[in-house]
């Protein structure tokens, strides 16, 4: 019976003998980023590393000579972690699965590992994985397959009600005169009315997520960049927050839709903004607007102060319906992509989590009326 423990470390004397354990990997299970637990075949507690008896809120010491039955009745072990571990035995040792996820009393998700049979020698060892961040990001990304979902859904149904629209307006057109004759003229023009507010909210959600052609008109890079300035000058302002122009170097001209590269410009300062309100600490939030000329390319700059991006995010950027945010719908950088490419661009981003990011919109340069 291996009931003595080495109690330093918990180690089996047989697990030294056997030379499976020296003393680099004592220490690499040691300072291992997950929970080790090794149990022997009589079920006794023969190591156990620092995050898992970190992970159980409990002294090393006091789990020398345990067995599975004397940890599920420790004294010292709080009634919530006994009714975890108790899962966890039901679920791989009794039910023979070698995986089983839980989540612990602080919201934190845990994945356990269970090494177990022939190859074990009838030990069984068990690791313990924190998985939060994994499990936040598989949430999330359920979330934004729903609110794509959802998105498709409505487009569809805002398309189908324009045809019974044009139906009635079509028929109110028909019924004006014997209403006229009526002297209730006014109900026609109301209904009218109403029926093209309608038809415009439809049109502008339809076209928010399908832009038209662009419809070519010359423009100096500054002379864009200061008109976007003017547009979003007081909302920037409003918020605390600053947006300067830097210095462009020569005139540059692009032939562009201008309405759609403002709608584009605008898109990125409206998330720019909310990126520098999600901020943590109390930096200044700034946005920086820049361009400059690249061969036969202009690349134009959005840049901020704000919280930055991680690599998850950056990957599904320009998804449709793709958000983080619980009001936003997903839909500003995928119509944004769309415009650019259909202007022969691209646009690429480079972000640091409480950093900033940059947006970098490059368009052809409009031969002939570069200075
Ligand atoms: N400057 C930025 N800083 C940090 N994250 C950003 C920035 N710009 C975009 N993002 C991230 O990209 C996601 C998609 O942006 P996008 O503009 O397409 O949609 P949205 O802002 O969430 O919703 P909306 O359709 O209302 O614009 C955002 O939810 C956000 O997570
Ligand atoms: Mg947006």
């Amino acid at each position: 019976m291996l009931h003595e423990i080495h109690e330093s470390r918990l180690l089996s004397p047989r697990s030294f003998q056997a030379g499976l354990l020296d003393s680099t990997y004592e220490n690499v299970l040691e300072h291992i980023d997950c929970g080790v637990m090794l149990f022997d075949e009589e079920g006794v507690l023969t190591f156990v590393n620092a995050r898992a008896y970190g992970m159980l809120e409990i002294q090393r010491y006091t789990l020398a000579g345990c067995t599975v039955v004397d940890l599920l009745t420790h004294l010292s072990l709080s009634r919530i972690k006994k009714r975890q571990l108790l899962h966890i035995y039901r679920e791989t040792v009794y039910k023979g699965k070698t995986m089983y996820e839980f989540m612990d009393e602080y919201g934190r998700y845990w994945e356990v590992n269970a090494s177990f049979g022939a190859g074990m020698n009838g030990s069984y060892l068990f690791t313990f994985k924190e998985i939060s961040d994994y499990k936040k990001i598989e949430q999330t990304a359920y979330q934004n397959d729903n609110l794509a979902m959802l998105g498709k859904l409505s487009a569809s149904i805002a398309h189908e009600i324009r045809n019974p629209l044009t139906a009635i307006r079509g028929f109110i057109q028909l019924l004006r005169p014997h209403l006229q004759g009526l002297g209730k003229e006014e109900y026609a023009k109301i209904i009218l009315a109403e029926i093209d507010r309608a038809n415009d909210i439809i049109h502008e959600f339809l076209s928010s997520s399908k832009p038209s052609s662009p419809q070519a008109g010359i423009i100096s890079i500054s002379a864009l960049l200061k008109e976007v300035i003017l547009l979003t000058e007081s909302e920037v302002l409003m918020k605390g927050c600053q947006i300067v122009l830097n210095a462009i170097a020569g005139e540059l001209y692009i032939s562009v839709d201008v309405k759609q590269i403002k709608q584009v410009l605008i898109n990125m300062i409206r998330n720019a903004l909310e990126a520098i309100s999600d901020r943590l600490d109390d930096t200044t939030g700034r946005i920086e607007l820049g361009a400059y000329r690249e061969g036969g390319e202009v690349r134009i700059i959005v840049s901020d102060n704000g919280k930055g991006m991680d690599v998850c995010t950056m990957s599904h950027l320009f998804n449709q319906f793709f958000t983080t945010k619980e009001n936003g719908t997903g839909l500003g950088l995928s119509v944004s992509d769309r415009i650019i490419k259909n202007h022969g661009g691209r646009i690429s981003v480079s972000s640091r989590i409480n950093e900033g990011t940059s947006f970098v919109i490059s368009l052809p340069l409009t031969p002939g009326f570069t200075a």
